[in-house]
């Protein structure tokens, strides 16, 4: 990413004052400061589940709940009060998944739910905003999509040398929480567009990197397309 697209905003960037845009940003901020808590509680639950790096997940989870903390702020200084009921509403279905996952033992699902599917719509999501983002939230957006970026790396790195053992476990987790995570999207679509985010494009920037990351672990390239495309598919009809 260039830093002139941190520093200027695009011709196309909407206007943040107006009253359209910011009761958009105030539901789309809600998500993205009960998403980041959300990815906070989640690496302290992993950090109790794999207690060899525990410090690793520690520090990973800390930077989400500094990500919590940085958003609110993008909302403070837009004047915007986020909607967190909506947020929950819309998150609620994907921690369930996380949250089952964990109380049966499965490791892996709870890997993939934040690790992979979480990070990859996190950084898809964060690169879409940074070129329409105010002054304000660009460069917070830009130094967050990095951090986002270590955790998806954290969670490929955990999973490739295992490959062979989790594959079966990975890709039936995958074919639960992607349409659910696919699927928050539908309520959100026409605010997404309003602060200048298509939310076709989101979609597809996920699939693309979620299918890099299930070929970084070890899916074959043509298994890993034809898996994502389909929950993808079943998602948006
Ligand atoms: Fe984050
Ligand atoms: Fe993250």
């Amino acid at each position: 990413m260039s830093a002139t697209s941190c520093d200027s905003p695009s011709k196309n960037s909407p206007a943040y004052d107006g009253p359209a845009y910011r009761q958009a940003y105030g539901r789309i901020n809600g998500m993205v400061v009960v998403g980041e808590g959300l990815a906070d509680r989640h690496f302290r639950r992993l950090a109790d589940m794999l207690p060899h790096d525990r410090e690793e997940l520690l520090r990973l989870g800390a930077m989400e709940a500094r990500h919590a903390r940085d958003f609110v702020g993008c909302a403070r200084n837009l004047g915007v009060k986020a909607d967190a009921g909506l947020a929950q509403r819309l998150l609620s279905p994907l921690q369930q998944q996380f949250q089952q996952a964990e109380a049966q033992g499965d490791l892996v699902g709870c890997l993939v739910i934040q690790c992979l599917i979480i990070e990859c719509f996190a950084v898809a999501a964060y690169r879409l905003y940074l070129p329409v983002a105010d002054p304000y939230a660009a460069p917070i957006t830009a130094a967050v999509m990095a951090d986002e970026q270590e955790h998806l790396n954290y969670g490929e790195q955990w999973l490739r040398p295992r490959f062979a053992a989790v594959a079966d476990q990975v890709e039936a987790c995958a074919r639960r929480a992607v349409p659910v995570a696919l699927g928050m999207l539908q309520e959100l679509g026409s605010d997404l567009a309003t602060i200048g985010i298509d939310p076709t494009e989101l979609v597809a920037e996920f699939v693309v990197l979620f299918q890099e990351s299930l070929q970084a672990i070890g899916t074959d390239a043509g298994a890993a397309r034809q898996l994502v495309n389909r929950l993808a598919a079943r998602a948006l009809a």
